[in-house]
């Protein structure tokens, strides 16, 4: 071969790897809403920093006539390139090929950029389309996903790892996002599950649709499995651009701090009546933080599952922190399984990746019922308890109205190590509300009036829920004692926490040699 026939080969095979599985297959991809796997790469990278590796790996499988079936890159599409010029890893999964099937060649294709990027300690994003094991290849295909598997745990708490989920992803395939930290689906052309719909029917007898058994919305809304829902492709990848510019590349550094021009010590007096005076009238806990965070901007997180508690990213002063809220609109921001675990979630990657928790409080308790015990709220609860009492990062708490019984103790109370507590004029802290209170501390007391002047007992009751309400439904008792470390206007937050985090920049504090702590799981 002369140097003229040597560059032509290169180009040939070039060509190939870009055309994956041909015209016909791609453009049904584009039939039904999708983009190609290349196509998705190019949007979600700053222009023109894709640097592919491994483009001429085929795959080795001489089965079932596959060695005359090679397609160049074999399916996946892996390397290197930026976002917002940071440096990212990425791979996605081609349909054209083979359905986007996992094979031993392009297995090894992941994992060699999945450990490039612990070594240079860049995150991993993966774009999912995929029929999952490549059927001809049999166990090497399983244990391709194995090795993919344990590189996800390893990376875990080291890089961020972000999945979108951008077609099928079935069968033991779905583990591997279920172990990276975010994952995102496409509405109406994406699903995951273990066991697809046939063969429910066939062990259960069960019908029902791979939509409702897997899509966006039921993972968004009913299973938590995924934390954001995009209505297409482009929206798709333009939330993974932006979650990423909240996180730092990985733990031993910082989030990236944006320039702020919404002013530090800016005032917001509607803020001082946000909160109703009526104690068990809801209000919008999103309203708080949008008045709070930097140009009232706040990336949710999990926005469609457990709404009775908020997560999500914010800037403050250009500073990204992570927010965690008891949302009074729903459920009476009350604590339940499927919050306590979304909340305790969120909270350990922010303690994983540096990202400082800002938590705002309102919270009557936990839920009670035998639905709630029986489903383990013991359990789920202590998850919550127990992220927040583990998490090292500044943490700082503002208690705008309720803050009762085991709730205050688990909603980064000063006791688990909070740094700044602060509450408003409207807090409560107590063990409960006034009127559970009463029924059980003057319950003898009311009884003797229901049987001696039984028509005095409604006003006998409303004079005790008074006192009571008087005397420990205010910040000020645990401001005598420290809890709280301020009692400030609603209007001057936003000064106070950007103060706070100022103040607790070069915090240092760990917890006990160990190997790991065993989360009530
Ligand atoms: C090899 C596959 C494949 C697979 C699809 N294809 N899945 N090839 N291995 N797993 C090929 C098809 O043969 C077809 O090739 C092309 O991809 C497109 O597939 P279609 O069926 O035409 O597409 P569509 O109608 O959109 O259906 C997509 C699908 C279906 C729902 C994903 O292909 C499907 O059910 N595939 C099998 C899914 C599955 O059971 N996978 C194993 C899961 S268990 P041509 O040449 O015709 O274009 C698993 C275990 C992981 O993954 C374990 C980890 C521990």
């Amino acid at each position: 071969m002369d140097l003229e026939q040597k560059l032509a080969e290169l180009k040939k095979r070039d060509r190939q790897a870009e055309e994956g599985g041909g015209v016909e297959r791609r453009e049904r991809q584009h039939k039904e809403g999708k983009m190609a796997a290349r196509e998705r790469i190019e949007f979600l990278l700053d222009e023109g920093t894709f640097e592919e590796l491994d483009k001429m790996v085929t795959h080795r499988c001489q089965d079932f006539g596959m060695a005359e079936q090679k397609f160049v890159g074999d399916g996946f599409i892996t390397g290197y390139g930026r976002i917002e010029g940071r440096m990212v890893f990425v791979f996605a999964q081609d349909f054209t090929v083979f359905g986007g099937s996992l094979s031993e060649a392009n297995a090894a294709k992941i994992v060699k950029i999945m450990d490039m990027a612990m070594r240079v300690g860049a995150p991993v994003i993966g774009l999912n389309d995929s029929g999952g094991a490549r059927i001809q290849e049999g166990v090497m295909s399983l244990a391709g996903y194995a090795d993919i598997f344990l590189r996800n745990t390893l990376a875990s708490g080291v890089i961020p790892q972000i999945s979108a989920i951008m077609g099928p992803c079935a069968g033991g395939a779905v583990y591997s996002p279920a172990i990276t930290d975010f994952t995102l689906m496409v509405d109406k052309t994406s699903y995951m599950f273990v066991t697809g719909p046939d063969v429910i029917k066939t062990v259960t007898h069960e019908e029902v649709t791979k939509e409702q058994l897997g899509g966006a919305t039921t993972h968004n809304e009913t299973s938590g499995v995924a934390h954001f829902m995009a209505h297409d492709d482009a929206e798709c990848l333009s939330m993974v651009r932006e979650l990423f510019s909240f996180l730092p590349s990985n733990n031993l550094d910082d989030p990236p701090r944006r320039a702020c021009s919404d002013p530090a010590d800016r005032a917001d007096t509607e803020m001082d009546t946000l909160v109703p005076a009526e104690s068990n009238r809801p209000y919008d806990i999103k309203d708080v933080i949008h008045r709070v965070a930097d140009d009232g901007y706040f990336f949710e997180v999990h926005e469609h599952y457990a709404k009775n508690i908020v997560v999500g990213f914010a800037r403050l002063n250009g500073r990204s922190v992570g927010i965690v809220a008891n949302q009074p609109a729903f459920l009476a921001g009350v604590l339940d399984i499927n919050a306590s675990v979304k909340g305790a979630r969120f909270v350990r990657f922010c303690d994983a990746f540096n990202i400082p928790l800002i938590t705002f409080e309102d919270v009557p308790g936990f839920l009670p019922g035998t639905q709630q015990e029986y489903g383990g709220i013991i359990r789920h609860g202590a998850k919550l308890l127990f992220a927040f009492a583990e998490a090292t990062v500044p943490k700082i708490t503002v208690i705008t109205r309720k803050a009762y019984g085991g709730a205050y103790c688990v909603m980064a109370s000063k006791h688990i190590r909070t740094d700044v507590n602060y509450a408003w004029p409207t807090a409560e802290i107590a063990v409960m509300g006034p009127e559970g209170a009463v029924n059980i501390v003057y319950k003898r007391e009311l009884d003797k009036v229901a049987k001696s002047e039984p028509e005095k007992l409604e006003e006998a009751r409303r004079m005790k829920v008074d006192e009571f309400r008087d005397r420990f439904a205010n910040p000020y008792i645990a401001a005598e004692r420290g809890y709280v470390d301020g009692v400030i206007q609603p209007r001057e937050t936003r000064k106070r926490l950007i103060d706070a985090l100022e103040m607790l920049q070069g915090k240092r504090d760990k917890n006990p040699p160990k190997k790991h702590g065993n989360i009530p799981l």
